[in-house]
């Protein structure tokens, strides 16, 4: 044999120098769940380690987190009922609490990188991401909403702002909001290839957001396509996105792979609810290590073309490095002595350090 691919297999050196793909905490998002309360710290059911926090836990979340050298953060309210309605009006009103802990964030560590979520769901009766009429999801009617958003989140310091809403043109609609309001250097993170998918589950769970009626098929993709990303892919960079998103993200690998390899647009990963909730469970009964499987899952993440990752796993992976997580234990073959044996040549031996 010739070729013996095992040869660069051989040591952990070996495979360290020819790694393809590397991970770092950096290229990591960590989403955080906002309730309006003073203090509060509420464990969400289907996603263990995951809680809804109250104003000063979150601010203390975000301390601790940049501690661990996280600095990028996805936010989400949990809305109460009474703030609901059909038009999502309080998600632009002026006392929205998201907002305020938003701007409170920011103001004591501008450091952070904040991303917003542009959505009527969190603050809607109906539960769907646009404005429903007839039992239907009115595309052009929500834009105006979605702006109005945008311009409050905007306002309020947001880094990035993340439709994940769906509805044709946002982007557009809100890059041309955002500038005419003065916010030229808000950029925008376009949830643009997001399926219609079941492991959304815990994440509905965690905002009580799922819809009243119907589905979402009618605006997000059908997971059975690939080629019809590319389409919005091409319309979200066109209207001004700056990062374009693939959601949920492992079983949609192929087609991270085919916006990376065909845009110029950093790409994101959403690992979505359901995806870290089914890790944790297999974990829960002793079937698989954690620590290494999320190693693995956000190193493929990487490798199949993310250039960043939102994971529910960012707090673990961070504390994993801290503590000095090694993929690879250095330790074959044998760490030989480090004496000088008699048999060296002089010059070696009487050398002074
Ligand atoms: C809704 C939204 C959803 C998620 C992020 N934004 C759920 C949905 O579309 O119903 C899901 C994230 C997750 O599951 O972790 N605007």
């Amino acid at each position: 044999m010739l070729k013996r691919p095992r040869r660069n297999r051989k040591t952990a050196a070996i495979r360290g120098m020819i790694r393809e793909t590397q991970l770092s905490v950096e290229n990591l998002v960590q989403p955080l769940f906002l309730v309006s309360k003073e203090t509060s710290r509420e464990p969400v059911k289907s996603l263990p380690n995951t809680y809804r926090l109250g104003i000063r836990e979150t601010l203390k979340e975000v301390e601790d987190s940049l501690n661990l050298g996280i600095t990028n953060f996805i936010l989400f309210p949990v809305v109460p009922d009474q703030y609901k309605d059909k038009f999502a009006t309080y998600s632009h009103h002026e006392d929205n609490f998201y907002l305020k802990i938003t701007a409170e964030i920011k103001r004591r560590f501008p450091e952070t990188c904040l991303i917003s979520d542009v959505a009527m769901d969190p603050y809607s009766t109906d539960g769907h991401d646009g404005l429903v009429r007839d039992g239907k999801i009115i595309n052009d009617e929500t834009l105006p909403i979605l702006a109005k958003m945008a311009v409050a989140q905007a306002a309020a310091g947001f880094d990035l702002l993340g439709p994940s809403d769906m509805m044709d043109g946002r982007v557009g609609y809100m890059r041309q909001a955002l500038d005419a309001a003065g916010y030229t250097d808000t950029g925008i993170m376009a949830y643009t290839a997001k399926y219609a998918s079941a492991f959304y589950g815990p994440f509905r769970q965690a905002l009580d957001s799922a819809p009243k009626s119907g589905d979402k098929k009618t605006y997000q993709m059908d997971p059975a396509n690939q080629r019809e990303a590319l389409i919005e892919a091409a319309l979200d960079i066109e209207e001004g996105a700056d990062f374009i998103m693939v959601k949920p993200a492992l079983n949609y690998l192929d087609v991270i792979s085919l916006l990376k390899n065909n845009t110029e647009t950093p790409v994101s990963a959403y690992h979505v609810s359901g995806e870290c909730a089914m890790l944790i469970a297999a974990a829960e009964k002793g079937w698989i290590d954690l620590d290494q499987a999320v190693q693995e899952t956000l190193m493929c993440l990487r490798r199949a073309g993310s250039d960043v990752i939102i994971t529910y796993f960012t707090k673990h992976y961070a504390r994993m490095m801290k503590q000095g997580y090694q993929p690879e234990e250095r330790k074959e073959p044998k760490p030989h002595a480090r004496k000088h044996s008699s048999k060296m040549p002089a010059f070696i031996t009487n050398y002074k350090i």
